[in-house]
């Protein structure tokens, strides 16, 4: 199970709530030790003085139980039953302050305190007379209330979690342009250079990812350039051969056929070429029925002689580039019927969780070896059953450009019964 937070925000939040936690158990230390403390033992000095001035001789402690005693000085002086009645009885012992108090006045004495709003009310048995209780209120003294540190604490953490939440949204968002624009790159789309803003690291892997997404691109241009090149200076030898061939004797009819059929295979490889490099054409994305794209593909794909199963459903319309989607769907047909012998299956339908549509073509064939699968989606890569067959090793690879274009994924099985599955899924958003 997994306790940290994996979020950059979420880390941050934690190291400073740690931090802050830190702060105040060292703050609240501090104030114990630094202040509170010391208070305290300034306060009880200052009692155990006013007690040993009372009890200086019996001729005071006699006059301290007069009125006129008692108002100038606040200081009063009870018997115990006395005492009692007038408020002790609610007072709350305080050990660790008696043991003080007991030091300071060398005997056993006990303090005992009442508080009651500002004013604190301190009795005190003194050890030279056990009997008697002397009563001093003091106000504004003692403890501070804390009140203001609590607040001034919470505050503080709740202005260090925006602050936190505030930087790493800063950094998060060119972050999250990277990502989007890589995804594009992987996609096969150039986007425009990344504005290069943040901190300096972030500023430095934007650099790094444009020069990598221009390097990139002018690998991309340069190769269809040389495709388009070599297609475009082929085709015109290919039609004076073809013109040649045409003009040969009846005898060698059977080298024409030969020469024509080694023709029509260039050209197709050729097309392939042209396909491969003119995925991203103009074609917009426009909301079309995946089912009757499919069915305008089995038309043209159609060979004699094999059948075509359509097993079609119902489907949501999808927004497609329709013509790079029904070279795509070729492709997939097209390898269907040349790597099987037997009839093939098209199935169509909702994926379980609603997100897509897919489509799925199925054949019988011998289906491709487990660990090929990855690698014959590269283009120019061919399987062995394909060797010296007509074609270019780029089907696939065109399939999966087109339909990453579209969002979507490319799924190659092989089917327990034999023979190959592969499926795409389309989002329908
Ligand atoms: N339906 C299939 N059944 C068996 N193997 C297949 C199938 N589709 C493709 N392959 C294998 O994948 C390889 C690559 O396919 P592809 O990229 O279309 O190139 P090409 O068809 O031009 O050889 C093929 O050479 C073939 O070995
Ligand atoms: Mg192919």
């Amino acid at each position: 199970m997994r306790i940290l937070p994996r979020s950059a925000f979420g880390q941050t939040v934690l190291l400073i709530g740690f931090l802050l936690l830190i702060n105040q158990v060292v703050s609240w230390v501090s104030m114990v030790y630094y202040i509170i403390q010391p208070n305290t033992q300034l306060t009880n000095e200052l009692l155990a003085k006013q007690v040993r001035v009372v009890l200086i001789d019996d001729d005071l402690l006699r006059k301290a139980f007069s009125r006129s005693f008692q108002e100038k000085t606040g200081i009063e002086v009870y018997r115990e039953s006395d005492a009692l009645s007038s408020g002790l009885a609610e007072a709350t012992y305080l050990a660790h302050r008696s043991k003080e108090m007991s030091k300071l006045l060398d005997g056993d004495a006990e303090l005992r305190l009442t508080q009651g709003g500002e004013q604190y009310i301190f009795w005190i048995r003194p050890p030279q007379s056990p009997h008697y209780w002397i009563r001093i209120p003091l106000s504004g003294l003692e403890e501070a209330n804390f009140s203001p540190l609590t607040v001034v604490l919470i505050f503080l953490g709740l202005l260090s979690v925006i602050g936190g939440w505030l930087f790493v949204r800063q950094i998060n968002s060119p972050l999250k342009a990277l990502q989007k624009a890589a995804e594009d790159v992987g996609r096969g789309e150039f986007p425009q250079p990344l504005a290069e803003q943040g901190t300096t690291e972030i500023v430095a892997v934007t650099q790094a990812f444009n020069h990598m997404s221009r390097g990139i691109k002018q690998l991309e241009d340069d190769r269809n350039l040389l495709m388009a090149g070599i297609s475009h200076d082929l085709r015109t030898p290919l039609t004076r051969i073809r013109l040649a061939a045409e003009m040969m004797s009846t005898q060698d009819e059977f080298l024409k056929e030969g020469i024509e059929g080694d023709i029509d295979d260039m050209n197709s490889i050729i097309d392939q070429f042209i396909d491969y490099i003119r995925h991203n054409s103009k074609d917009k994305p426009e909301l079309c029925d995946l089912n009757h794209l499919i069915n305008d593909v089995m038309q043209t794909e159609m060979i004699s002689g094999r059948q075509i199963k359509f097993l079609e459903q119902e489907l949501p319309e999808i927004p497609l580039r329709f013509v790079a989607m029904k070279r795509a769907v070729a492709n997939i047909i097209q390898n269907a019927l040349r790597y099987s012998d037997g009839d093939i299956e098209i199935t169509t339908g909702i994926s379980d969780n609603k997100q897509s549509v897919y489509f799925c073509v199925c054949d019988s064939g011998p289906g491709i070896l487990e660990e090929d699968i990855e690698r014959l989606f590269q283009p120019f890569t061919q399987g062995d059953i394909a060797r010296g067959t007509e074609g270019s090793g780029l089907g696939l690879a065109i399939i999966k450009k087109i339909v990453n274009t579209h969002g979507g994924h490319v799924h190659l099985t092989n089917r327990e019964e034999g023979g190959l599955s592969a499926k795409v899924l389309l989002p329908i958003k």
